[in-house]
């Protein structure tokens, strides 16, 4: 089965939708030939030889592989032109823009192809990988601080020399969805003070973990931009009004205002007023990454730089392609895993029961199967459940069971013991007892991300443990010599393997070299 890559036509747009290094995975892991017209990788800095090398047939001309490929796999959507060398059975992907372009899913239809739309991908776990929007929005939201940077006279970290101080940028990202937080990342990254809003604020953790101050509005009503379905919802004019009368505050605060708020299918609200810009310092910027919807800013021009009053007004709408090589690899990846979700080469079917196909495929046999029926996807918080209904009432009524049988266990152990009359082991067993509750009442209320520390608390009283241990493995007596070796063998276990699972935690935290 071939698969072919053609030369993107649209004006300005560098990327490819596959490099070498994907183009050999299609090849020996997917079983794909695959055809490449020359020149497709140029301006993404893959150049021919490197096709050639990865295994793909170089063709000199884009009909070749229409006439040829199976599967012909695009950035944008095909071209008029293109549109007409499509043919019966033929699969295009792409990203296609199927709410605006229905006119488009029409004439594939025509055409008797199957179309799926890269940006339909459902935004659920187990999709992530073939997730195209979000590789690019997180390309958007680093090459917008990278935009901003170059138009920006000062730099973002603050520095003391002996020529002066300077002082650090001040960031506002709006919108910390995935564009949103890759910028805040990429703004913290260079030295930044970066502040954020979202109205969703189940992504408040989020933001404070990178590094940046979330934004709360002072609000009266407890309205919550979040869905179930991980995306925002349109917001009350009262919400919008407050929200903008924080804008207002921060723009004359802040030296770069990063914009991202966006709800999928609707026009982006407007959260930047022409006065909002002109309170801005001299030389600040305002990247506005929703320009292609309409624009979170009143003055961006979609696709331009301007300057407003002094102020830099960045609406580009093809900030991926601006870092063509690593978006090609993201998006050609991208789409080895949708190849390989399909079948591969040998299995290659679209199968209409998959969720994912589903939703992306937009044209099916020359039917429009546009609009997908709606898939839950769940990135918000649970909600919790209330106080005291926290268990469900299996599990209450076995652990009652459990209390009952252990209290009555300890009972009968107790009344044994007072029956014995040994004072010594009396104490003893109301000590143990004693250190049962206390440990109890130390590490079972614990929270997980307290876990490190408890494992150094452990670690202390494991040491404890192998001193007594010690002691009584010294001992004439055999059964206490043997529990004392015991004990010595079991703190021995804890304390070496606390050490190992803390050490596989910090490693989780740490940058890799190179
Ligand atoms: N310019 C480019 O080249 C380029 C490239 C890729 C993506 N984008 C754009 O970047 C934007 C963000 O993309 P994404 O994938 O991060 O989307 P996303 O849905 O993950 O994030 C959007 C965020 O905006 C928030 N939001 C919505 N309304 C808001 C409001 N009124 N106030 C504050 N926050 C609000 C949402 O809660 C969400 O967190 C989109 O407009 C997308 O089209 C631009």
């Amino acid at each position: 089965m071939k698969v072919g890559i053609p030369k993107e036509v649209i004006d300005g747009e560098r990327r490819v939708a596959a490099t070498p290094d994907t183009t050999r995975r299609l090849i020996e892991k997917l079983g794909f030939e695959v055809l490449v017209e020359r020149n497709a990788g140029a301006a993404a800095s893959f150049p021919d030889a490197a096709y050639e090398n990865a295994g793909a047939i170089l063709c000199s001309d884009a009909t070749e592989i229409w006439g040829n490929a199976e599967i012909v796999l695009k950035v944008r959507g095909p071209s008029e032109h293109e549109l007409g060398q499509l043919r019966n059975g033929q699969t295009v992907v792409g990203f296609l823009a199927p709410a605006q372009n229905e006119d488009l899913l029409h004439r594939i239809a025509e055409r008797g192809a199957n179309a799926l739309a890269i940006e339909a991908v459902p935004r659920i776990s187990r999709a992530q990988k073939m997730d195209a929007l979000s590789s690019m929005a997180n390309i958007a939201g680093y090459r917008a601080v990278v935009e901003a940077a170059g138009l920006f006279g000062r730099f973002f970290t603050g520095q003391i020399t002996a020529a002066g101080k300077v002082p650090p940028a001040r960031v506002l990202v709006i919108g910390a969805g995935v564009a949103g937080l890759a910028a805040i990342g990429t703004a913290r990254g260079l030295g930044a003070i970066v502040r954020a809003f979202d109205v969703r604020p189940e992504v408040a953790d989020q933001v404070k973990s990178m590094g940046a101050e979330f934004l709360y509005l002072q609000f009266p009503s407890d309205e919550n931009g979040g869905t179930s379905g991980g995306y925002a919802k349109t917001m009350s004019k009262e919400f919008i009004d407050a929200e903008m009368a924080l804008f207002a505050d921060q723009a004359r605060d802040v030296d770069i205002i990063i914009t991202t708020a966006l709800i999928p299918g609707k026009p982006a609200p407007t959260l930047i007023t022409t006065s909002m810009v002109e309170s801005m310092r001299h030389g600040s910027v305002v990247v506005d990454l929703a320009a292609e919807q309409g624009g979170n800013c009143e003055v961006t021009v979609p696709g331009k730089v301007i300057q407003h009053e002094g102020v830099h007004v960045v609406g580009y709408y093809d900030l991926p392609s601006r870092l063509a090589h690593t978006s090609s690899q993201l998006y050609g990846t991208n789409l080895f895993h949708l190849l390989d979700e399909m079948g591969g080469a040998e299995k290659f079917r679209i199968d209409m029961d998959d969720v994912v196909i589903r939703s992306a495929t937009v044209v099916h046999q020359g039917q429009v199967t546009w609009p997908p029926p709606p898939v839950a996807v769940s990135a918000a918080a649970p909600a919790k459940p209330e106080e005291g209904q926290q268990k469900t009432p299996a599990i209450a009524k076995q652990r009652g069971v459990i209390d009952v049988v252990l209290t009555i266990a300890g009972i009968a152990l107790l009344a044994m013991l007072v029956m014995t009359q040994d004072r010594g082991v009396l104490t003893d067993f109301t000590v143990f007892v004693l250190a049962c509750i206390v440990g109890w009442q130390v590490i079972w209320n614990v929270t997980p991300a307290l876990h490190t520390p408890l494992m150094s608390v452990t670690n202390a009283i494991s040491g404890i443990i192998i001193v007594g241990g010690m002691v009584q493995a010294g001992t004439d007596h055999p059964v206490a010599s043997v529990l004392g070796a015991i004990a010595i063998f079991v703190a021995t276990i804890n304390i070496a393997g606390g050490f190992l699972v803390t050490q596989r935690m910090l490693k989780m935290f740490r940058k890799l070299d190179g």
